[in-house]
């Protein structure tokens, strides 16, 4: 579910939203004890205080003259680590975010995994201001956040891709697949929103599928490895509930297992849960 097919009434999707935001500063705040992350993201919350990064894009895009466009949208910290447990993330490890927005995940990550990650974002002032955030911190050489657009992007050096697709067109999630088709063998791509898998099966293995709640509730995480189909012939791990509540992510399971992924339905009728 998310701000695309929610389809509900205004008021019930606001009043959820509250309680759903309220839920994840709760469930989110010891995620953030960590020294150097807290440094950037006291001093980010407060510069975007002023002009919200939804503001920001939203100004963006509407100059671009993509006026119907839906530009921004945050990973929450407990989605993300639940992300990041389930790559089992350590310090040699490189990654590659694709539209990283404020540079919030890739500092998180950096400072929690000792990972190395560069993140790609198409809108000038979120990266300016992320750069000059970084500045004088020790993190400078684990992360480095670029101003260009993602597509044009060599891949081939990566091992590990997260792209939030929440806010694209289908056109442009073609597109992201085609982008990510271009790394190499057993690399893997971590997608919000989207079926890689289903999108290019002869590319895209699903490895691993998950909810991860966002601000306009469940959403699916989708672990995919690259590479020819029978290289990997394990059915895909379903997790269909979440790791820190044990609310109704219920629509999770049954919304996405269209023919493509039809492991999917085998997977949760076994009881491959975590
Ligand atoms: C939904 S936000 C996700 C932000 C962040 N990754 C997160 O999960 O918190 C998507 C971001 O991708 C950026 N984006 C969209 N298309 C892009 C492109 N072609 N190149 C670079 N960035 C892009 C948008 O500007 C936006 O900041």
């Amino acid at each position: 579910m998310n701000w695309k097919n929610a389809g509900e009434n205004p008021f019930i999707g606001w009043f959820r939203m509250l309680i759903t935001e309220a839920c994840l500063s709760l469930v989110g705040v010891r995620f953030i004890f960590q020294r150097q992350f807290l440094w950037f993201e006291s001093r980010r919350r407060l510069v975007y205080l002023f002009c919200s990064p939804w503001a920001i894009s939203r100004r963006f895009l509407d100059d671009r003259g993509e006026l119907e466009a839906q530009g921004y949208g945050e990973t929450p910290l407990v989605t993300l680590e639940a992300v990041a447990r389930r790559l089992e993330l350590s310090t040699g490890d490189r990654i590659l975010e694709l539209g990283c927005g404020t540079g919030r995940n890739c500092v998180w990550l950096a400072a929690n995994y000792g990972c190395h990650i560069d993140g790609v974002e198409q809108i000038p002032t979120l990266v300016r201001i992320s750069q000059r955030l970084l500045k004088g911190s020790s993190l400078t050489d684990k992360v480095t956040l670029s101003c260009m657009d993602m597509f044009e992007l060599d891949m081939s050096s990566y091992r590990l891709v997260y792209v939030d697709c929440t806010a694209m067109s289908e056109a442009c999630i073609r597109q992201v697949a085609m982008l990510c088709a271009g790394l190499p063998n057993e690399a893997r791509v971590v997608t919000v929103n989207a079926s890689l898998s289903e999108l290019m099966p002869e590319r895209f293995q699903l490895e691993r599928v998950f909810p991860g709640l966002f601000i306009w509730g469940w959403s699916d995480m989708r672990i995919q490895r690259v590479g020819m189909p029978e290289d990997y012939l394990d059915s895909p791990q379903v997790d269909s509930q979440s790791d820190h509540f044990n609310g109704n992510c219920g629509s999770f399971a049954a919304a996405d297992t269209e023919a493509g992924d039809s492991a999917l339905a085998t997977g949760a009728a076994q009881g491959m849960n975590q």
